[in-house]
């Protein structure tokens, strides 16, 4: 995973580089470096947050480039030694990397007998000493990058300097990302654009196997062949990536609370004049395969069950896979398949390894992201994207909730059913019924189960589905151990689990499965459970925890899955957990 900056030119490099760290440890943070020349090379590197990092990085920094790291392990523990930048054996090179290197101890072996040593357990420091021994054998750092790029395999955005050498920064990448900034007179890099965009809007998306020579007034990009290829400016919308907290304390309770202009949004995008607003291609090629396929990870493969559920109830064949799954048995059920992938970032390693596959067989696909300009929007064959504004918190929140409106406004648009609309405009009055009335109502519940060590979400259907989301998000950021089980196998199995005090979180808003949920309340309550009903007017019973304004059963992840989430946040705020940041995460996945 990793993030990664670099600045050349630019008159106060610190602000930057450790601004554009805190922006990027959503994709890593339990180490964090710097490195500039400034009389020499100096390199400030340690274990802990960007923020500590801060405190050892000297404050009046005076140099033309500097690079910085924030990562999140793969190859070695965290420790100093394995903190980015690293520097090459003879210390001609400086690096930043992020993603895996598939052959390292190949390229190891080869330098070790070389007589290169190493500091690290890090594949890093191995692409280092071999860009410094391809160098130093030609004298020519364009042809060592050709090299490297020839010999490496796996994941690689890489930025690095010489030692010797401050008026030029050099690029390279294959799978992950890497996005330079202009600005007049500097030149920026980054592995996505947030940190760049209080100083530049236009910037160069590096596609894979191409590397740039970036200077303060030039960037030029080249194929692997070194052939000049033509880059297009990118311009970014600042509102768009901006990483304002606009007063909150977090970004989950912000992203939360950004869910009803989120939907809005999207039905203004997706329904406008009266009409559905999607790719006519892409709505015929759905309509002409004879089965659709969803892939997914963690959040997003808990909205393909929802948005499964709505193309079934169509009439369209489905089946969902989870990504790391499906990339090592890719079945591809039907003739004539079609695939949905569905991905926040637009970066998760799992989701790139299936495209690969999905391109070998020639299935057509559609991304459905947050992130504009990602791998995968680029990779597909269509794309339509979220438009919820970035989301940092980990935990995803109104993006899972765009990915399911967007998903029922896709299946009503092929039933041709404009219905689907206004259940969704009415699901906002329920958001913003639980945002206004019920916050300390649900705070309340966290603090009796904030000790707790299991707990276990209740529903059936829709309500099940949801009911998946949110334990996924209590563990993440609460770090309580939770369940999801659809209330008919309680008793094939997990009821055992049931003991005296277990929370127990139910849902009830659908009328056909409400009657058997009642009957599965009483099973747990009889053995000891404590039950929290959450509920919808018509279908509520005395005593219910919380109860919401009727709505169209089938919405339930748009309607009410703000419950689940405000409760994640209490909990992970009454333990006094990182809400934003949780232990072992990391925002974008780009590591399989
Ligand atoms: C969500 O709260 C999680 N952090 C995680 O499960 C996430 O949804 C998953 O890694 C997939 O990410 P993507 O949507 O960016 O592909």
């Amino acid at each position: 995973m990793c993030g990664i900056v670099g600045s050349i030119g630019l008159k106060t490099p610190r602000d930057y580089i450790m601004k554009g760290l805190k922006i990027l440890d959503y994709r890593g943070y339990d180490s964090a470096g710097v490195a500039f020349l400034n009389n020499g090379l100096q390199v400030f590197k340690d274990v802990g947050t960007v923020e500590h990092l801060d405190t050892i990085v000297p404050q009046d920094i005076k140099t033309n480039v500097m690079i910085g790291h924030t990562r999140w392990a793969t190859h070695g523990v965290p420790s100093k030694e394995n903190t980015h930048p690293h520097v090459s054996f003879h210390k001609k090179i400086c690096l930043v990397h992020n993603g895996v290197v598939e052959n390292f101890e190949e390229i190891k072996s080869f330098l070790l007998s070389w007589g290169y040593e190493f500091y690290s357990q890090t594949d890093s420091e191995v692409v280092a000493n071999l860009l410094e021994h391809f160098y130093i054998s030609n004298n020519d750092i364009v042809g060592a990058i050709k090299e490297v790029m020839h010999m490496v395999k796996g994941s690689y955005a890489i930025c690095f300097f010489l030692c010797d050498r401050d008026d030029q920064m050099y690029i390279f990448k294959h799978t992950s990302p890497l996005v330079v900034g202009i600005g007049e007179n500097f030149s920026l890099v980054a592995s996505d654009a947030s940190p760049m965009i209080n100083l530049t809007t236009k910037f160069i998306e590096l596609a894979d196997n191409e590397y740039g020579i970036v200077t303060p007034t030039e960037v030029n990009v080249y194929s692997t062949k070194g052939t000049k290829v033509k880059k297009d400016y990118i311009y970014k919308d600042v509102e768009a990536i901006s990483h304002d907290l606009k007063g909150y304390p977090h970004y989950m309770l912000k992203e939360i609370e950004e869910i009803e202009p989120v939907v809005n949004k999207l039905i203004n995008t997706y329904f406008r004049d009266n009409q559905y607003q999607f790719d006519p291609k892409l709505l015929k090629a759905l309509k002409t395969s004879d089965h659709i396929m969803f892939i997914a990870c963690g959040t997003s493969y808990h909205s393909s069950l929802v948005g499964g559920r709505y193309f079934e109830d169509v009439g369209i064949s489905t089946t969902k896979y989870i990504a790391s799954e499906w990339a090592f048995h890719p079945t591809t059920p039907g003739n004539k398949p079609f695939i949905i992938l569905i991905s926040q970032s637009g970066e998760t390693a799992d989701l790139i390894h299936c495209l690969r596959i999905i391109k070998k067989k020639k299935i057509k696909s559609l991304i459905i992201t947050n992130t504009g300009g990602s791998t995968l929007d680029r990779g597909c064959d269509f794309s339509c994207l979220l438009h919820a504004g970035i989301e940092v918190s980990v935990a995803s929140t109104k993006a899972y909730v765009a990915q399911v409106t967007l998903l029922a406004l896709l299946a009503g648009a092929l039933a041709k059913n404009e219905i689907v609309v206004q259940d969704i405009k009415h699901c906002l009055d329920v958001v913003k019924d639980i945002r206004e009335n019920y916050k300390e109502k649900i705070k309340a519940i966290a603090e009796e189960i904030k000790g707790k060590q299991n707990l276990f979400y209740l529903g059936r259907s829709f309500d099940y589905y949801l009911s998946l989301e949110a334990s996924l998000k209590l563990k993440e950021i609460s770090y309580i151990h939770s369940e999801a089980i659809p209330g008919g196998e309680l008793k094939h199995g997990p009821i055992a689990l049931i003991e005296k005090d277990t929370p127990t979180l139910v849902f009830i808003t659908d009328p056909e499965t409400a009657a058997s949920m009642r009957g599965n309340i009483e099973e747990v309550k009889s053995r000891g459970a404590h039950v929290y009903v959450a509920s919808t007017e018509n279908l509520s019973k005395p005593g219910d925890a919380i109860v919401v304004k009727n709505y169209a059963y089938y919405l339930s992840s748009i309607a009410i899955s703000s419950i689940a989430f405000y409760l994640a946040y209490y909990v992970s705020l009454a333990k006094g957990l990182n809400v934003d940041k949780p232990r072992n995460l990391a925002k974008s996945v780009t590591v399989e």
